[in-house]
């Protein structure tokens, strides 16, 4: 499928530009029919009846989650259903059996969803070890070994900075925490759909995911690649329906992973739409879109970069699908108003979820950043508009 394909089984993209795609990503009219094809034909319960709609629903929920699972290349039992991105990330902050004087060694320019659960963990007396990214947003790392020592649980890293674009070096980070013996989370948010994830490589016990960014499924899906060996060691704690095999008036006795983590009715329609998603990305195929990404995040870091007046943030040899920028003299919240304005551009502004991230680069006082963030469906006059646009704001209201 080339871009044309694609947009067209957008229709939104007919009356906007649409330059968001890390805070949500617009769902394919394919993933839609198979959401709409489960409410109007086989709406039922997944798991607990036994009359053919609910076992049809029930078989396509495992057959989303085999697609999920051979998309990262785990196995389907590794895959944990979640509502989002965030859930996924608390299910092992809160499941870990911390001791009082474990640490966790988690990077200064984290989104909050990474960075919050770790810092909550100090109610339970646990040290968090906050190592600092260079000045573009990217962590060596040797500092994060530095920050290992005998008291380190776990590290966490998020593989692609949704507030900078910078990438990772997650394989190298994973061996570290191999080296050390130490539990490995990374955030994969802003990676999935983009570029190839193979959890084998990365050597983490955890990843986390959305599935309604880079893979274009529905919002109100994400999951969770937890490990077999870790599953059974984290405490749940959603219990109800669906996580038992036994109840007595006096115990109960758990479910297998995933089951176990995912109490009550999940969000089948959505996790079907996910399953159509990952078909739908397989469609265009992983390494085209990478390439498109990588080359129009070239394209649109340097046209932005070119125009006086504006502040373009990141290492460009190392940013992928996000580029946060600024206007000197401008309130970013005033340029995404304007953009969106004058031209239908949607871009995000503000501190993106990372305020720790907007201090380090120096962008907190100001507001924060505007950021331009890609997928396969942006088009080079997309990024050209941008551009022109930015350009005759600066000539309006920049310094
Ligand atoms: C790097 C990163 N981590 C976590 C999240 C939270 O994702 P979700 O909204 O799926 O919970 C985001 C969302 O933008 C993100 O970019």
């Amino acid at each position: 499928m080339d871009i044309e394909d694609v947009r067209q089984d957008i229709p939104m993209l007919k009356e906007l530009i649409y330059l968001d795609a890390a805070s949500t990503t617009p769902t394919p009219v394919p993933v839609i029919k198979a959401m709409s094809n489960y409410f109007y034909n086989y709406n039922a319960n997944i798991g607990r009846g036994a009359y053919s709609i609910a076992v049809k629903a029930t078989r396509k929920i495992n057959d989303a989650r085999s697609k999920v699972a051979r998309f990262i290349k785990a196995d389907t039992s590794d895959i944990i259903f979640t509502k989002n991105t965030t859930e996924a990330i608390n299910i092992v902050a809160q499941g870990i059996d911390f001791n009082k004087g474990d640490s966790v060694v988690v990077p200064n320019i984290e989104h909050h969803s990474n960075f919050i659960p770790w810092l909550n963990l100090k109610k339970r007396g646990v040290e968090i070890n906050v190592v600092k990214a260079d000045p573009q947003g990217i962590i060596d790392p040797s500092t994060i070994e530095d920050a290992v020592d005998e008291t380190t649980r776990l590290i966490t890293v998020t593989q692609v900075s949704n507030a900078l674009g910078s990438q990772q070096d997650v394989e190298e980070i994973g061996k570290i925490a191999q080296e050390q013996d130490v539990l490995y989370l990374i955030d994969a948010a802003q990676s999935i759909g983009h570029m190839e994830v193979n959890v084998n490589k990365m050597k983490a016990h955890f990843v986390a995911f959305p599935g309604h960014k880079g893979t274009m499924g529905p919002v109100g899906t994400g999951f969770l690649y937890c490990c077999q060996e870790q599953a059974s060691e984290l405490d749940v704690s959603l219990l109800g329906g669906g996580t038992v095999y036994d109840v007595s008036e006096s115990d109960f006795e758990l479910e297998d992973s995933p089951y176990r983590f995912e109490g009550g009715t999940p969000n089948i329609a959505g996790f079907i739409g996910l399953g159509a998603s990952i078909d739908y990305i397989n469609q265009i195929g992983l390494k085209r879109i990478e390439n498109h990404g990588l080359k129009y995040t070239e394209i649109l870091y340097d046209s932005l970069a070119e125009i006086e007046q504006v502040t373009v943030y990141g290492d460009p040899q190392n940013i992928y699908g996000i580029v946060s920028f600024n206007i000197n003299n401008m309130n970013p919240h005033d340029v995404a108003k304007i953009l969106d304005e004058v031209k239908g551009i949607c871009v995000r502004s503000g501190y993106h979820c990372a305020i720790p991230a907007m201090r380090h680069i120096g962008a907190y006082q100001k507001g924060g950043t505007i950021r331009a963030s890609l997928h396969y469906y942006n088009t080079l006059e997309e990024i050209q508009e941008l551009a022109d646009t930015v350009g005759e704001l600066t000539k309006t209201w920049g310094a």
